[in-house]
């Protein structure tokens, strides 16, 4: 007897449901299940734009996520130890088994290339921000500090030079630590801050972040884009002698990170952007809205578009197609 066909994957996961499994937490973007030492990290197709989580998702990409962390993960282990014990499929439904799951088809559908299994560490407080290029709210902060003139431009205690333009390349990678604000944005720190945060870890992570967008970005250079900036998360594990410290979450994703086309690179004004791109250009010139939820809805063009992006992403990164 022929087994039937494989059920053919959802178009988009806004919510991944596993019944028998507790959820430990849901972010913007990941359901996440509980497995005792380990996590189940599950990237939907939610897609948040001004941190606010739109009605609708974008076709694949939780796939492009959880694939392309899955490759960082893997070619950055020599930098740093990281969470991820498996993103495969079937040895995530074998460990699903284990736990007292009954994994149906459907389930198995709709985990398909969006699952990691991780070792649950205890995330420390600080988003570990690197930046090759002045961009974003660090280009605003430079702009505004600029202004007042004066020999060095201090970006949130660094001592930068003055006379650069936004997205200009910096002289060197600068590490820019901020919250993690549990609702709206992100704020900057000084150093000192972020040390008192971290204690002893701080100069760990701040080494182990710069030589992380070190080699990604080099990576990245060979495929024609620029890692403008990017976005880390360490956490803890009790170890043998002390606590160990892990990369966790997503690595080097479009979500976490700038990513621009080398071959357009023009300092002096704002990049177009890798992936949501069209998502904010459409929501900025839908009349009237305020960037207050609910969003406006997304149009299909914009939808495909988008996800035409993600998979683009995976595929000039990594130099593969997104396998199905
Ligand atoms: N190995 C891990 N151990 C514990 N927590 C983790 C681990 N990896 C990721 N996380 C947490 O899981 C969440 C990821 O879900 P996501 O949707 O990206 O959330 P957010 O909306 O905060 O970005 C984050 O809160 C992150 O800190
Ligand atoms: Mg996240």
């Amino acid at each position: 007897m022929t087994p039937p066909p494989p059920l053919p994957l959802p178009d988009v996961v806004l919510s991944a449901e596993i019944p028998g499994l507790p959820r430990h937490a849901t972010g913007k973007v990941r359901d996440i299940f509980d497995l005792g030492d380990a996590l189940l990290l599950v990237a939907t197709d939610r897609i948040s734009a001004f941190d606010i989580v739109l009605r609708q998702g974008i076709p694949g990409k939780g796939r492009v996520l959880t694939q392309l962390s899955a490759f960082w993960f893997e070619n950055t282990r020599a930098v740093i130890e990281n969470h991820l014990l498996t993103a495969n499929d079937d040895a995530i439904a074998a460990a699903l088994t284990e736990a007292g799951v009954k994994v149906t088809d459907e389930i198995a559908a709709q985990l398909a290339g969006r699952a990691m299994l991780c070792r649950k560490a205890t995330p420390l407080p600080v988003e570990a921000v690197v930046r090759g290029y002045l961009s974003g709210s660090a280009w605003k902060e430079y702009r505004a500090q600029s202004a007042s003139g004066g020999a060095s431009v201090d970006l949130w205690g660094l001592g930068l030079s003055p006379g650069l333009r936004e997205s200009d390349r910096l002289p060197e990678p600068i590490f820019t630590p901020s919250t993690k604000a549990t609702s709206g944005h992100d704020l900057p720190m000084r150093p000192d801050e972020a040390a008192a945060l971290l204690g002893g870890f701080a100069p760990v992570i701040e080494d182990a972040a710069l030589r992380l967008y070190r080699t990604a970005s080099e990576r990245a250079a060979e495929r024609g884009i620029l890692l403008a900036d990017t976005k880390f998360e360490f956490g803890t594990l009790p170890g043998s002698d002390g606590f160990d410290i892990l990369l966790i979450d997503e690595a080097l994703t479009p979500d976490s990170s700038r990513f621009w086309d080398a071959a357009i690179y023009e300092p002096g004004k704002p990049q177009p952007s890798f992936d949501k791109q069209f998502v904010r250009d459409y929501l900025e010139s839908v009349p009237g809205w305020d960037k207050q939820p609910p969003a406006p809805d997304l149009p299909p063009d914009i939808v495909e578009k988008t996800a035409e992006k993600y998979r683009d992403a995976y595929h000039r990164i990594t130099g593969k197609a997104l396998p199905k």
